[in-house]
């Protein structure tokens, strides 16, 4: 809080006027909330629901922020992400009494969204900074990294949040408008499902041929309940789903590849995917050798990776194919920022299901957005309390109650991420 004094200027106004905007909880809205005003779009009625809802959205992170442990706060890559912050705060706030009814209020805000949008584009990599560099010179007790994994969650949520209502208002009304295509915004009323899995394996593939010099081939199944011939669409952002199974097939090649190392052919990953009537659901199989159940709550905790760590001396080396710990938690967040999921099953010894939930209705794909309260609070406050289940490990063995916790995630990451291009995806969005 003390950076955000100093970076507010006017100090006592200025955290009034955040603690006023953090009062009030974040407006989800549904696919088809989009997709309905994106059809008879209106450039100020945007604004003026923006003008309101983007200072709500960034003030409830800010004040989550502020209740970090006061170490991971001073690191200084998060002091950077905070002042990011503040500064789109304050820019964005100059306009609550704009009435937005000439083209130039309206150009001006388009342009204070295109400098915030470029601001926050490295706050992934910047925050994951921070946690390394607090790791490395604090180093991590179980409280704090539960609160470091929930908070984590809640800025990359709320930044996903915000840059989809960024993105809907520059794609519909910015300068930079593209010539007539079927896309709402971000949005595609009618993304091909399958055309999306397969741009993610080519991609994933390209990466998989450079490091392993082969990759795993690719068989598809789709059910739609009808009849063939079979397109599955639905109504998505398809740059959020390319993420998704971009990140699930990196790992999918990556297990293949390591588990049959001198095999001559590898076993293909087989995709399926289903549409339901609640449901759009796919699924990733492979027979890379699964996980152990022991390790499966680690798998979306940010940094860990059993991969070795991306030589980041290397400027000519394009993206790894792994090695940040962030393919995964980042890969659920997407999914369930409209009401979706992403779970790992594991068979230990042969593979690895993943499967990716989405609303089929766009009318029930509402945004998930973390909200300030008194339970966030709480919870910085209180951090987690003892466990009132006996440990899984003996009582005459070293281990701590939590199993594979802090510890474990120290001995299996093998080092930590680099700063740049730590999710392919994450920048297009
Ligand atoms: N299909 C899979 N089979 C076996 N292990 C997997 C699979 N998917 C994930 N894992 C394990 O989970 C770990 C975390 O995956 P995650 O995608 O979050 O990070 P990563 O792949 O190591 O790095 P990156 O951030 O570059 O994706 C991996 O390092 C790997 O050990
Ligand atoms: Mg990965």
């Amino acid at each position: 809080m003390r950076l955000t004094r100093r970076l507010l200027g006017d100090v006592s106004k200025t955290l009034k006027v955040l603690d006023f905007f953090s009062q009030y909880n974040p407006s989800p809205l549904s696919i088809k909330q989009f997709i309905d005003f994106g059809q008879n779009a209106c450039e100020r009625k945007s604004f003026l629901f923006l003008r309101k809802e983007l200072p709500v959205r960034l003030a409830n992170i800010m004040k989550e922020i502020s209740l970090l442990p006061e170490n991971l706060q001073h690191m200084p890559s998060v002091e950077m992400v905070q002042s990011w912050y503040v500064q789109s705060f304050a820019d964005l706030v100059t306009f609550v009494k704009v009435e937005g009814d000439n083209e130039d209020d309206l150009n001006r805000f388009c342009e204070t969204l295109d400098r915030v949008k470029d601001r926050h584009r490295s706050v992934v990599e910047t925050m994951a900074q921070g946690v390394m560099e607090m790791r490395d010179s604090h180093g991590f007790d179980n409280t704090t990294e539960n609160s470091i994994q929930y908070f984590l969650d809640r800025l990359y949520m709320s930044r996903i949040g915000i840059r989809m209502l960024i993105n809907q208002h520059s794609l519909l009304f910015g300068k930079n408008i593209v010539s007539p295509s079927k896309h709402i915004g971000s949005i595609d009323p009618s993304c091909n499902v399958v055309g999306v899995l397969k741009d993610a394996y080519d991609n994933a593939r390209f990466l998989c041929d450079q490091y392993y010099m082969d990759s795993p081939d690719l068989e598809i199944n789709m059910n739609n309940g009808s009849t063939l011939p079979q397109v599955i669409e639905m109504c998505y952002v398809p740059s959020h789903l390319y993420h998704i199974l971009f990140e699930l097939f990196k790992n999918s090649m990556r297990a293949v590849m390591e588990c049959h190392v001198d095999a001559e052919n590898h076993p293909s990953i087989k995709a399926t995917v289903c549409l339901g009537t609640e449901d759009v659901t796919i699924k990733i199989s492979d027979a890379g050798g699964g996980i152990p159940r022991s390790r499966t709550d680690l798998l979306f905790q940010y940094l860990y990776s059993t991969a070795p760590r991306p030589d980041s001396s290397d400027v000519n080396v394009s993206a790894p194919l792994a090695g940040y710990g962030y393919g995964l938690p980042l890969s659920r967040l997407y999914a369930r920022y409209f009401q979706g999921d992403l779970q790992l099953y594991s068979s230990e010894g042969y593979g690895s299901d993943a499967m990716v939930y989405l609303k089929a209705l766009s009318s029930e794909a509402n945004e998930l957005l973390p909200v300030f309260n008194k339970t966030t609070t709480k919870f910085y406050k209180q951090g987690i309390t003892m466990s009132d289940w006996t440990s899984s490990q003996s009582v005459y063995s070293n281990g701590n109650a939590r199993g594979f916790s802090a510890q474990a995630v120290r001995s299996y990451r093998t080092g930590p991420c680099r700063q740049h291009c730590l999710t392919a995806g994450a920048a297009l969005v």
